[in-house]
């Protein structure tokens, strides 16, 4: 499916979404499927277009992603709202199984109110665990997700992040979700980040920028005491061999072709040009640092 964004005001709310920080809705479509309804945080605005944008990206990459649209709505007190609706992708008798209820089931000693304690030591030995149980591969779609995530910088894959879903019994991991809090969402209009160098000198302090921007971006793990920023999954990914380096020619192809394409789609107000450069630039500075990590 192509962005664009569908006027959701007719759609009836089905259900409440309790997990997760920001107000959705569960809303049925005319054609009975069901998604969720998402506003964005309001110093985020454009949240929507880089959440649809990177699950667009990630399916452009063989990776199983949820489908999702921008939409527009009309609020409980009749105000316009904005935001995005994602397909549900459970079937009917599917159950979520989140990352923490894993590591729950799994490990008596990990406690999911404390962020710090979703290592990845931790993942891949409860998914290694659940592997033994299933006909599923589970480490590799992980691996797949988490390479993908350090190509965006996804800042938030905290264990509620992810998640398996249980089908007949046997359980599978689920397309990803939630890659909201990636491509500098976050960054504010004034983040000298955003905005072209102007001269050499300026030039370098820009590489400079970039280049700690990219190091200190935040991951949703942590290392047992302490949150842990991306780079530093990546690198013990890297060295468990974790990471899927077979998707690096995927994302090249990706980024030369499908990026372009993607960007087209979305209008200015949804995504102006300077976030549209941003994202151009932030992504070919990715892939290369990421090319370095293996
Ligand atoms: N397409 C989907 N199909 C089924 N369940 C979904 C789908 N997308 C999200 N969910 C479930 O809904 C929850 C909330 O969704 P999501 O993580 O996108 O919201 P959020 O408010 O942005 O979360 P956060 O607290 O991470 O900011 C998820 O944790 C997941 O359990
Ligand atoms: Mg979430």
């Amino acid at each position: 499916m192509e962005p664009g964004s569908r006027d959701a005001s007719s759609w009836p709310v089905v259900g409440e979404e309790i997990r997760g920080q920001r107000e959705k809705h569960w809303v049925r479509a005319p054609d009975a499927t069901v998604w969720l309804r998402k506003r964005h945080r309001p110093a985020r605005p454009f949240e929507p277009a880089i959440e649809v944008l990177a699950l667009e990206l990630a399916r452009a990459c063989y990776i199983e992603a949820a489908q999702a649209t921008l939409a527009t709505w009309t609020d409980a007190g009749g105000a316009p709202a904005r935001g995005i609706c994602v397909l549900r992708f459970l079937q009917q008798n599917d159950e979520l199984v989140a990352g923490y209820e894993l590591l729950c089931a799994v490990d008596r000693a990990y406690d999911p109110e404390r962020r710090e304690a979703h290592t990845l030591e931790r993942v891949v030995h409860a998914l290694r665990h659940h592997e033994g149980l299933t006909d599923h591969p589970l480490v590799e779609p992980f691996s797949r997700m988490l390479m993908f995530d350090a190509w965006i910088g996804n800042t938030d894959r905290h264990p509620g992040n992810w998640s398996l879903v249980r089908r007949d019994g046997s359980l599978r991991f689920a397309p990803m979700y939630d890659p909201a809090g990636s491509l500098g969402a976050e960054l504010q209009p004034d983040a000298s980040l955003l905005l072209p160098s102007q001269s050499p000198s300026e030039s370098e302090r820009h590489e400079v920028a970039h280049a700690r921007y990219i190091a200190r971006c935040p991951s949703g793990f942590g290392d047992g005491a302490k949150l842990v920023p991306l780079e530093a999954v990546v690198s013990a990914a890297a060295a468990a061999r974790l990471l899927s380096a077979s998707l690096l020619p995927t994302f090249e192809t990706a980024l030369r072709e499908r990026v372009p394409e993607l960007l087209r789609t979305f209008a200015d107000d949804a995504l102006p040009a300077v976030r549209k450069r941003f994202i151009v630039d932030i992504l070919t500075r990715r892939l290369a640092w990421l090319k370095g990590m293996g």
